[in-house]
């Protein structure tokens, strides 16, 4: 309601009408209301104050990570939630122009879900390890890797790179395991050979599972467990196609956003 009472004034003063959705907490528990009602509420507190403008019904369904086709019952409850929601609104006389919800994991069956008329997928854009590892994707789907140097075979069993926590991010595997053992990413075109542990700069990896054997100075591609926070942990993405590089993208993005006064470039 403070976020309504705030943007009201907003919109007023610079003469424009914002769209307003209200989230549902339809399972995942982080934002969005668990109450119809109080979402009912709130889309009402919108009504009330024009320019605002009452756009829909907004939710994440980011508990639903289960392969792609063992989600039935998650999103089966979840249908039921939204439905019920729908006709709540429906009573209330308040008719969404959007309900908006979906994710990368619910890629392909959130067109099952009746009444939701957009999803926002945001991983799909590169997809990583935990997205094939659904199902979600294939391996070659994965646009996005970690170039890396073996940079050390000393230890019999593992090879080391120059790729650690500060290239690749320390994620765990969301959904498929959470497992330590599960690593930190693996090697495309060896998906078995993971990153098992990892310090700032270093990556090791476990070679048991295969019989591949790379030598120091070998290149490797590393498929991140989590894309998204790869991502903004480097400055530019290098963009190939086959051996070619084609252009260098500047991270835009890039760490929170914000201008520290007399610190960062505005
Ligand atoms: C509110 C919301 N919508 C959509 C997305 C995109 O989800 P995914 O990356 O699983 O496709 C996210 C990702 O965190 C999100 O927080």
């Amino acid at each position: 309601l403070r976020a309504i009472e705030d943007a009201a004034p907003a919109a007023r003063h610079a003469d424009r009408p914002i769209g307003v959705y209200v989230e549902l907490d339809l399972g995942m528990h982080r934002v969005g209301v668990p109450r119809v009602d109080d979402a009912i509420a709130l889309a009402r507190a919108v009504c009330e104050r024009p320019p605002l403008e009452f756009e829909g019904i907004a939710f994440y369904p980011g508990h639903v990570r289960e392969p792609v086709d063992a989600q039935g019952a998650k999103l089966e409850q979840l249908q039921g939630s939204l439905r019920d929601a729908l006709d709540q609104f429906e009573r209330a006389g308040l008719r969404p122009r959007a309900v908006s919800g979906g994710s990368t994991p619910t890629l392909w069956r959130t067109h099952e879900l009746q009444g939701v008329t957009e999803f926002r997928p945001g991983t799909y854009v590169y997809n990583d390890r935990t997205t094939a590892a659904i199902g979600a994707c294939q391996w070659d789907d994965c646009a996005l890797t970690v170039l890396a140097t073996v940079v050390s075979t000393a230890v019999p069993g593992q090879a080391v790179v120059d790729a650690g926590s500060k290239a690749l991010g320390r994620e765990p595997m969301r959904g498929g395991g959470t497992d330590a053992a599960d690593g930190f990413g693996c090697v495309l075109g060896h998906p078995e050979v993971v990153v098992k542990s990892m310090s700032e700069e270093h990556g090791v990896l476990d070679l048991s599972p295969s019989s591949w054997r790379p030598s120091v100075g070998e290149i490797v591609r590393i498929i991140p467990n989590h894309v998204c926070i790869v991502v903004h942990l480097n400055d530019a993405i290098v963009v190939v196609r086959g051996d070619e590089v084609e252009t260098t993208w500047p991270v835009a993005a890039r760490g929170r956003g914000y201008v520290v006064p007399g610190v960062s470039a505005p």
